[in-house]
Formats: structure tokens, C-alpha cells, sequence
């Protein structure tokens, strides 16, 4: 069997084991039953969250509207917040996709609303802070209009003490549900409509896929494209394990299908996601494909380019690197999270590497592609962090020679381990660090954007920028923000531009003439 056929063959099985499975768990009326399951817990339980019972992934294809629910949003709109990540940013879509699909319409504006979603982050504590600022700012409105319906969904839902603080103190709330339940979204708002409690539905299971979900993407030039879902990465510091299951793939045939209808609505990128895309595949029981194999597949589509977050170095293979090696559609910026540049609190942090093997790592990468662009995530005052430990951190981040950090200041999280240890290193040092950290961050990125200035890139227009309707803005295939003069007619194509000035995090520039694509 060649390796397409292998690909197929497997996705085959895969699909028949699950109908299998689908058949023998439900009735003849299986989306009744299926949207209708009860779980003992409707509120999130984080004991529960942690634990890892290998319970089986259901592949669910079944998703449609009820049919009382399909008009009752028409002539009412929507209002969705988003505070996450790019995870939390595609779930907006598909809860777009879901109450557009009920008849709502999507608004801008507050006061315009009749349902408005908080879909929150917990991945630290001023996450969650904006979050509790916005729904006091929301009372008054629904005190107005005691018909809107107001509600609190994403990572934060999936934590008891926040479940616990909007029943005891913001009772305006309508609505409370888990990061497993969006599907349930229209049943969900029929309840609140008609009921009188707040309604709760929170489900602290390790999670399904659930496939047909409808989407409204934000832009017509660039997607994002699930391919696995939660992190069993259990990293000590990260609420993440907790707020999303465990780590379940997408059948590749499904992720390679919603692909090709993107490139036949003429997408020009996308970002294929995951908390650990470098997990892909490792839970398919009946065949080995993991994500260089899907890369590589994804590699012959005709989609100008391809990116993937959130990687994680101990899964990163050999096998991804010789793909990725291949260029062509897929870029090669690497976005690869080191947290820090000491063995021993990479150690404390469960990440499993140490300095050396990120380093090896770093080698091997460049080696295969010796252009590639690494950008990272960094957690400065991990507790007890020193002084040596936080320098080490440092000296990693220049001789890495990256272009771009993330970089944060450690947020004990309730419920994972690092949260319950003594920390003795004051907050006014944290922050330090972080400043002394984002002046090195600062000096790496105004330095590799320097090397571009007189060279020519390829952008993918994007639209104007923000701050001038004159000009235009896009990004290089190594994710730099250009901001330019060039015609309207260019966006949504890839153009050449030249750069006649770097800045710190952009690059200026004037276009090409004749660049435009014809696609
Ligand atoms: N799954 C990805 C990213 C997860 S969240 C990964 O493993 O790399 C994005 C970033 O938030 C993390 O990389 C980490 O740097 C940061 N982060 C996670 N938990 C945090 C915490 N408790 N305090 C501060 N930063 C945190
Ligand atoms: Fe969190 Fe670690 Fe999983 Fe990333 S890999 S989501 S940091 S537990
Ligand atoms: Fe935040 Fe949840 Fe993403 S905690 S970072 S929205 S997975």
C-alpha cells in the first residue's frame, strides 16, 4: 500500500470504528439521544478534570439544530467576546457558526444584542480579572433589559471557584457553560430563554470530537484549522489540562477535507491547531500518523501556506522536521514554547527536556531548514526561581537567537500542583525579571527586523492598517507585520514588498509594482 492509500485505508477503519461504536451507544433517534445525554455533573468538578480514565473518544458527525431552535433568533442578534487563545478564538467561530445557523445575526455593539457570550481564558489570573471587570460592566445592561441573555463560556467555565463566585455574586448571569458543551449551544440558550434559574451545564470529561460544527470564520483570507483538541502534557504551572480533556486528534481525511474547502473558498493560509499539535496522531489506536505524515499530506494541497501551533519540543520528531524541510506552502517559522532556559525548573515544570535536548533540538531544526525563524513562550518566577536560574533563562534566549517571545510572568493557577508550593521570591523581583527579559526580547526582535531593510518579502495582504487607511497591512511568511503602500486590489492576494524601514516588532515598505497574483 503506498502512503496515500495507508492514509485512507486507516481513515477508513477509523471512521467505520466509530459508527460502530455510534450504532452499539444509541438508539434508532441518535441525535435526539445524543443532545439529549445527562451528565451526573452539570457543574465542573477539577479532581475530576485532572484524572485520566482513558475513557473512549466518540467521533460524533451528527451535529444539526433542533428544529424548534432553528428560527428562534431571526430579527435578534449576538454579541461574542473573546478572551483566549487562538483555540478560544476558533470556538467563537463555531458558536457564530451555531447561533447564526439559529437565526441570530452578529453584532458589534453592546447595546444591540440580545444574547452576549464571554468566552473566557484561565490561563492566568488578569485573564480571568477582565473577565469578572466585564460581567460587572454588564449589569446595569441587564437590569435595562432584562430579556438579554448573558453568558459565561471557555476555560474559565471549566473551573469550580469561578462557577462557585457568578452563582454567589452575579446573579444577572443567565448562562454558564464548559469548553465540552458548545455543541449544546442551542439547547442551551432555549433553556435560558424559558427558564428562570441560571443554567449551569459544565461537563469535566476527558471529551469527544465532535465534527460538523458549523463555523463563521473572521476573515476570508486566513483560517484556523483544528486538529487535535485538550493537553495531557500536565506541565505543573497550566490550568490547560484541567479546561479543555485530554488530548484527542481529528481523523486526518476530515482535517484534509476542511482544508481543501477553504483553498475552494479561496483561503490563502492556514493555522493548523492544537494546545500540542506535536501529539497528533499519538492516540490513534489502528495506525501510525502523526503530524509530519499530516503535514505532508497537507503539503501537496494548494494552499500558498501553512502553519501550525502550539508545538511542544518533546514531541517534536524527526519525521516533522524532514517534512517541514521540504518548504514550499509550509512556512518555516516554528513557534516553539521553551517556558525557560533552566534544566531544573524545566524539571519542576513537568516539561520533561532539558536546556540540552532543547538545544539539540534547536541544531537539529536548523540544520534541516537553516533558514527557519523560532519565536518562543517564557515563564518568568516559576516558584523559587533564582537568581542563576532566571540567567540561564537569558543566555538561552540569545543563543537560540530568537526572533519573538511571548513572555509572562508566572500566575498560580487553583488546582495544579505548582500553585500549592511555597514561593519565596517577591512579586517586585518577578517583575524585574520580566522587564530585564522583554529588553533582551525587544533588542533580538528590532535586530533580526534590521536585517530586512532594502530586501524584498512576500506578504499576504490582510487589509489596511490600523492605524492609516492609506496604507496596507499583511505578514511575511515568517509572520513579520509589514505595513505598506499598494493598491486596494492587493488584498487577500500575496505580494512583494520591499522594506524601506525596520521597527521593533513591524517592518515599513512599498510594494513591488506588478505583484499582485492572479488567482
Ligand atoms: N500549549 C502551549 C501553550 C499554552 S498557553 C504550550 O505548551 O506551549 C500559552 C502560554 O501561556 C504557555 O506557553 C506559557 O508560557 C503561558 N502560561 C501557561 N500557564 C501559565 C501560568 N500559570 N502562568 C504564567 N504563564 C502561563
Ligand atoms: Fe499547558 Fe503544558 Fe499542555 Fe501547553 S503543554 S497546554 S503549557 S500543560
Ligand atoms: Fe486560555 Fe483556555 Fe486557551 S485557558 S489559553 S483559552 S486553552
Amino acid at each position: 500500500m503506498n502512503e496515500e492509500q495507508r492514509i485512507q485505508q486507516a481513515g477508513i477503519n477509523q471512521v467505520d470504528n466509530n459508527i460502530e461504536r455510534i450504532k452499539n451507544t444509541k438508539s434508532d433517534d441518535m441525535i435526539a439521544k445524543y443532545f439529549q445525554t445527562s451528565y451526573e455533573a452539570q457543574s465542573p468538578d477539577i479532581k475530576k478534570a485532572r484524572k485520566r480514565l482513558n475513557e473512549d473518544v466518540q467521533i460524533h458527525y451528527d451535529f444539526a439544530i433542533p428544529e424548534d431552535m432553528a428560527t428562534i433568533g431571526k430579527g435578534k442578534k449576538f454579541l461574542i467576546r473573546t478572551y483566549g487563545c487562538q483555540m478560544n478564538e476558533h470556538d467563537t467561530e463555531v458558536m457564530a457558526g451555531i447561533l447564526t445557523e439559529m437565526g441570530y445575526e452578529a453584532t458589534s455593539d453592546t447595546n444591540d444584542a440580545d444574547i452576549i457570550l464571554l468566552n473566557t481564558c484561565a490561563i492566568r489570573e488578569n485573564a480571568e480579572n477582565k473577565v469578572f471587570g466585564e460581567i460587572g460592566h454588564l449589569k446595569p445592561l441587564k437590569i435595562e433589559k432584562p430579556d438579554l441573555i448573558i453568558g459565561v463560556c471557555g476555560c474559565m467555565s471549566q473551573e469550580e471557584s469561578v462557577v462557585d463566585r457568578i452563582l454567589k455574586k452575579h446573579q444577572h448571569i443567565d448562562l454558564i457553560f464548559g469548553t465540552h458543551n458548545i455543541h449544546r449551544l442551542p439547547q442551551l440558550v432555549k433553556e435560558a430563554l424559558f427558564g428562570k434559574e441560571m443554567i449551569v451545564e459544565v461537563w469535566s470529561k476527558e471529551g469527544d470530537v465532535i465534527e460538523n460544527l458549523p463555523k463563521v470564520r473572521k476573515g476570508k483570507i486566513k483560517a484556523w484549522v483544528n486538529i487535535m483538541y485538550g493537553c495531557d502534557k500536565f506541565c505543573t504551572y497550566c490550568i490547560v489540562p484541567m479546561t479543555r480533556g485530554k488530548e484527542r486528534s481529528r481523523l486526518p481525511q476530515d482535517i484534509i477535507q476542511e482544508v481543501r474547502h477553504l483553498v475552494a473558498q479561496g483561503y490563502q493560509e492556514v493555522t493548523l491547531l492544537g494546545q500540542n499539535v506535536n501529539a497528533y496522531g499519538k492516540d490513534f489506536e489502528d495506525i501510525e500518523y502523526g503530524l509530519g505524515d499530516l503535514m505532508n499530506d497537507i503539503h501537496k494541497i494548494d494552499i500558498p501556506r501553512v502553519r501550525f501551533t502550539t508545538s511542544h519540543p518533546r514531541d517534536f520528531d524527526d519525521r516533522l522536521i524532514e517534512v517541514l524541510a521540504k518548504g514550499g506552502n509550509l512556512l518555516d517559522h516554528i513557534h516553539l514554547p521553551v517556558q525557560s532556559g533552566s534544566s531544573e525548573i524545566l524539571k519542576k515544570m513537568n516539561r520533561k527536556y532539558t536546556r540540552e535536548d532543547y538545544l539539540e533540538l534547536v541544531r537539529k531544526i536548523r540544520k534541516a531548514i537553516p533558514n527557519a525563524t523560532l519565536t518562543t513562550d517564557i515563564i518568568v518566577g516559576f516558584p523559587n526561581e533564582t537568581e542563576e536560574q532566571f540567567e540561564e533563562t537569558m543566555t538561552l534566549m540569545e543563543e537560540v537567537g530568537f526572533e519573538a517571545a511571548y513572555t509572562y510572568i508566572y500566575s498560580p493557577r487553583e488546582g495544579t500542583p505548582a500553585a500549592r508550593k511555597k514561593d519565596d521570591v517577591p512579586e517586585s523581583v518577578k517583575k524585574q525579571r520580566l522587564y530585564r527579559l522583554n529588553e533582551l526580547v525587544n533588542k533580538q526582535s528590532a535586530a533580526s527586523m534590521k536585517t530586512y531593510k532594502g530586501k524584498t518579502v512576500k506578504v499576504l495582504v490582510e487589509g489596511e492598517s490600523k492605524k492609516d487607511p492609506d496604507i496596507l497591512a499583511g505578514y511575511t511568511e515568517k509572520n513579520k507585520l509589514v505595513n505598506f503602500k499598494g493598491p486596494r486590489s492587493s488584498i487577500g492576494k500575496i505580494v512583494e514588498v520591499e522594506i524601506t524601514e525596520a521597527k521593533t516588532w513591524s517592518l515599513d515598505g512599498v510594494m513591488v509594482e506588478n505583484t499582485v497574483e492572479v488567482n
